[in-house]
């Protein structure tokens, strides 16, 4: 049988109008971002690839949620809806609503965290880092060795190494470790997802240890969808009985609705353990607003709850991850390395491949980020050592695992013609790869400094 094409299963209702940019504008838009991306304005921006966070189009159910948002402070209809579902899927009793993710990593860490902890992880994202070592806590990840492999083929290059695992909390002592998370997909590791078998060991280990399990689930649906495709035993159940599965291995979770629950701004934390939600709510009320709404309008709480659901459409997940592997499968065949497979939300490029005649301490990644701006327009993010490199004693670069720079894809945002798009100027990029400079840092802040870091071309 001859394959068709997977289509957009939808059509579009609302658009928004991009603003074609010329080169030499974009020229002068680098220079006064100071050739950090993050400090364009979107309005310079031809294809935003920057995050699939917080991107997503919401859908005509979703917008009629927006109207039935109920806002009262406390007990709104809306709130009760959102923790049904919440509690349907995750299996947790207690669900704490938050503005985004990091709300939730913060109300949740600085609990568990503290000076001399330690939390494992198969990836920590940098903000649930940078919220792990701010409460004084150190964070260790033990991805599989396959992971830094970029060209290596691995169904499950998300995993955790289950023996290292075993291995670090003997070394540190079970007391001392505050939680083992598995960021499901793994983001910061190339967006590859966690096999339910490995899930099944993490927790079995952190059993046996009488350690907490957490998942980062933002991009649980995606994940789930890998797990029935690739997983065997897995091809006949739902995405959602997948994740709902997930959910019950982890004494706990934190999501941000900005991914998977194809919102533009929410997030929550449940947990089994009232001892523990009751503190997290005290935290919650004090920083966030009301347990019944955290950081969030009754109408953001309708749109969560119907995005909670419809992300596990069949239709959806199908086009959602077929359209990453169409980007990433075209980009490969034209020579473009990138970290294979292409994960869930994002392709991967591997700027140290592409720019072999950089060195890591001139920021390959920041240079490709650069190039995709200069040749299109299109924004994208490092996610090497400007993201999470650090410096020596003696102020060397103690250089990031990987030289990334993530294509991120806003959900139900762009066509098959604006991926084109993008494949076409990663042709030009290709041929200009030998002239490239790297950059050097101007200026930095002591936290997260890929946000607002100062660079100049060396
Ligand atoms: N965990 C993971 C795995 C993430 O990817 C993110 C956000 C967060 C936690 C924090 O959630 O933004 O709602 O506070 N990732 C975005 C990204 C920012 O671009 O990947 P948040």
């Amino acid at each position: 049988m001859q394959h068709k094409t997977i289509i957009e299963p939808f059509r579009i209702k609302v658009v928004e109008p991009i603003r074609m940019s010329t080169p030499e504008e974009r020229e002068q838009s680098l220079r006064t971002a100071s050739f950090n991306p993050f400090l364009l304005h979107s309005s310079e921006v031809i294809i935003d690839l920057l995050t699939d966070s917080g991107t997503s189009a919401m859908s005509a159910e979703q917008w009629a949620g927006i109207m039935r948002g109920d806002e009262s402070y406390a007990g709104a209809s809306s709130w009760f809806r959102l923790e049904k579902v919440i509690q349907d899927l995750t299996g947790c009793d207690y669900i704490l609503p938050t503005h985004q993710g990091r709300a939730a990593e913060h109300l949740l860490y600085t609990r568990l965290g503290g000076e001399g902890k330690v939390f494992f992880s198969n990836t920590l994202f940098d903000t649930t880092r940078a919220n792990i070592e701010y409460s004084g806590a150190t964070g260790v990840d033990l991805p599989i060795p396959e992971n830094a492999d970029t060209q290596l083929y691995h169904p499950f290059k998300g995993n955790l190494d289950v023996d290292r695992l075993r291995e670090e909390i003997e070394n540190w002592g079970a007391e001392k470790v505050a939680a083992v998370v598995l960021t499901i997909t793994n983001n910061s590791g190339g967006g590859q997802p966690v096999s339910l078998e490995n899930a099944k060991a993490v927790a079995t280990v952190c059993k046996q240890y009488g350690v907490m399990f957490l998942l980062d689930a933002c991009r649980v649906a995606e994940n789930a969808y890998f797990i029935q495709h690739r997983e065997p035993g897995q091809e006949h159940r739902t995405y959602r009985e997948i994740a709902q599965e997930l959910f019950g291995l982890a004494d706990g979770a934190i999501m941000s609705a900005k991914k998977d629950g194809l919102v533009n701004m929410g997030g929550f934390l449940a947990l089994r353990d009232l001892d523990l939600a009751q503190a997290c709510r005290t935290v919650l009320i004090i920083t966030e607003g009301y347990s019944t709404y955290g950081g969030l309008s009754g109408r953001d709480m309708e749109a969560i709850a119907t995005g909670l659901e419809e992300v596990f459409d069949p239709d959806y997940l199908h086009y959602r991850i077929r359209s990453t592997a169409y980007l990433g499968e075209r980009l490969t065949a034209m020579g473009i390395p990138l970290l294979q497979p292409p994960g869930g939300h994002a392709v991967y490029i591997d700027a140290k491949m592409l720019y072999p005649h950089i060195p890591v301490d001139q920021y390959p990644g920041q240079a490709l980020v650069c190039e995709l701006y200069r040749l299109g327009g299109i924004r994208s993010c490092e996610i090497g050592s400007v993201m999470f490199g650090k410096y020596d004693a003696g102020g060397k670069l103690i250089p990031a695992r990987m030289e990334l720079v993530r294509l991120a894809i806003p959900r139900r945002v762009y066509t098959q013609s604006h991926m084109d798009y993008v494949i076409e100027t990663f042709g030009e990029i290709l041929e200009q790869a030998d002239r490239v400079r790297g950059y050097r840092i101007d200026w930095e802040p002591p936290f997260l400094r890929h946000f607002t870091a100062r660079f100049s071309p060396v």
